[in-house]
């Protein structure tokens, strides 16, 4: 069920050419955003209503540049949706090497550092705006491997709390949403056994969708949540439950 919550609203919405980026793109332009999809790749199909911008979000200058863009062409950014992210690397904390660490660490943690700083300026000075950073489950909980992804996706969790603590007398909410497994082309793209070993270990006894995370993070970024700061929505189908 779609409502049209977000009419007027400006959103950005990053990673999404693909996968749960895309469903949100698409999930916010239908409650009547204008959306803007920050990428490095093209997306995989066009859909009315959102507009693609070319955006490596490690760059803070590409941040800034493509911000300014937006708000020139729809005005001030009402929603940011810190999405844009991967795992890199499988390797436990003792065969990380440094080069993967800060790989993962860049395109996790600080993205959403510079996407922060991009928009909240102008957010404080309106006294409004939703952010919405996508940590992870495995952001609340410890599981073996997938050391930097791990360190990266806690560390989202916790800005979005200082951020919250910190803005939310100034009229900005900032929340993160944690999706469980989620059948997306980078979870298709690993290994068999880890997916089983994951659907598994789901007491819903599947994979989530990305239309699934899409709702919850609309619902954030929305007036429905306006008294909702610094919550961690966990959007599992239980998995942290057992
Ligand atoms: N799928 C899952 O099971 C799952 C579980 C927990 C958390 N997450 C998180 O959800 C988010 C989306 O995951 P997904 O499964 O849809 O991934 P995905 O790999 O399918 O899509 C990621 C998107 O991010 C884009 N991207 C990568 N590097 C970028 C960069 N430097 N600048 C701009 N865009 C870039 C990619 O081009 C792609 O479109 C990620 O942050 C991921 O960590 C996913």
């Amino acid at each position: 069920m779609t409502n049209e919550r977000l009419k007027e609203h400006v959103c950005i919405v990053t990673g999404a050419a693909q996968g749960i980026g895309l469903a949100t793109a698409r999930r916010l332009a239908t409650e009547g955003a204008s959306v803007f999809a920050f990428d490095i790749a093209e997306p995989t199909e066009e859909t009315e209503g959102i507009q693609w911008i070319a955006c490596d979000v490690t760059s803070p200058q590409q941040w800034q540049e493509n911000v300014e863009r937006v708000v020139a062409d729809a005005g001030p950014v009402d929603v940011l949706v810190n999405n844009a992210g991967g795992v890199g690397s499988y390797a436990d904390l003792a065969d990380t090497s440094r080069a993967d660490w800060d790989r993962v660490i860049m395109l996790n943690q600080n993205s959403v550092f510079f996407g922060m700083q991009a928009v909240l300026p102008s957010m404080i000075e309106r006294s409004t705006g939703s952010i919405v950073n996508v940590s992870s489950m495995w952001g609340i909980i410890g599981t073996p491997g997938v050391a930097a992804y791990q360190a990266s996706k806690g560390a989202v969790t916790m800005i979005t709390k200082n951020a919250a603590a910190t803005y939310a007398g100034r009229g900005v909410r900032v929340n993160s949403v944690h999706p469980g497994f989620i059948w997306t082309p980078m979870t298709e793209a690993q290994d068999a056994g880890i997916t089983q070993g994951l659907i598994d270990k789901t007491p819903m006894g599947r994979a989530g969708l990305a239309s699934e995370v899409a709702s919850a993070i609309a619902f954030l970024a929305s007036d429905d949540a306006s008294f909702i700061t610094g919550i961690q929505l966990l959007v599992d189908g239980g998995f942290t439950t057992v």
